[in-house]
């Protein structure tokens, strides 16, 4: 939690750096300030697409971390965020699940751990660490709280669209807290968590789960939502 808020601080510096600086740092052959031996750099959906298929074998875990981004990107679009940037945190988010299940001692610290290690921007860092509620790390930016939002529910709509005939089409958000209020139902996610997330967003309910609806239909044949009357 320290190294991601020493490093929130770092990256408010960037904007004062240039390569033209840091060029002429090191010609001059003197030891780099410390704050300019680290500039982070954005991750691309480019590289996070061949990070996610390099450590993510499971296609279901594939396809949620797809969800995720599909649905950061809605939000990114409603709230004016960065869609390149939210979409690559819901992309990265689960990086290091499958190889590190054990909350206690792996995800998310190593793929926490990958991104410092990549200088990848702080707010990146932080939204991934927070969207682990048992790391005690306060998410600090909206992407990062979106991404809390998003997570969790992004999974419950995938559940209620596998047992629809017709998939993630025609699904409203009223069906949606209908499953919600059954707790048997996709038992594993927390009520608790989808019910706080969308006032962190100035969002009601009812809004966040038509957005997230809405990302996942536009991407139901790589996610699989189609149904089984499409079948
Ligand atoms: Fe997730």
């Amino acid at each position: 939690m320290q190294g991601v808020r020493s490093r929130g601080a770092a990256g408010s510096r960037k904007g004062a750096l240039t390569a033209s600086s840091f060029g002429h740092a090191r010609a001059a052959g003197g030891p780099l300030p410390a704050r300019l031996a680290s500039m982070p750099t954005p991750i691309s959906r480019a590289e996070a697409w061949d990070l996610l298929t390099e450590w993510v074998e499971s296609s279901s875990l594939r396809k949620h971390c797809l969800a995720v981004e599909a649905s950061m990107r809605a939000v990114a679009r409603e709230r004016g965020g960065d869609e390149e940037a939210w979409g690559v945190a819901g992309l990265l988010h689960d990086l290091d699940y499958e190889r590190y299940p054990d909350l206690d001692t792996g995800h998310p610290r190593k793929v926490i751990e990958l991104l410092e290690a990549r200088d990848a921007e702080p707010e990146l860092v932080n939204a991934i660490a927070a969207h682990a509620p048992f790391m005690g790390v306060v998410p600090e930016t909206e992407m990062a709280r979106a991404l809390l939002a998003v997570d969790e529910l992004s999974g419950f709509v995938v559940a209620v669209a596998y047992v629809r005939p017709q998939g993630i089409h025609g699904m409203t958000p009223k069906s949606v807290k209908k499953k919600l209020k059954t707790p048997a139902f996709a038992a594993a996610v927390s009520r608790e968590d989808v019910a706080a997330g969308p006032a962190q967003l100035g969002l009601e309910l009812d809004e966040l789960i038509a957005l997230v609806i809405g990302a996942l239909e536009a991407e139901a044949d790589a996610l699989e939502l189609n149904g089984s009357e499409a079948a």
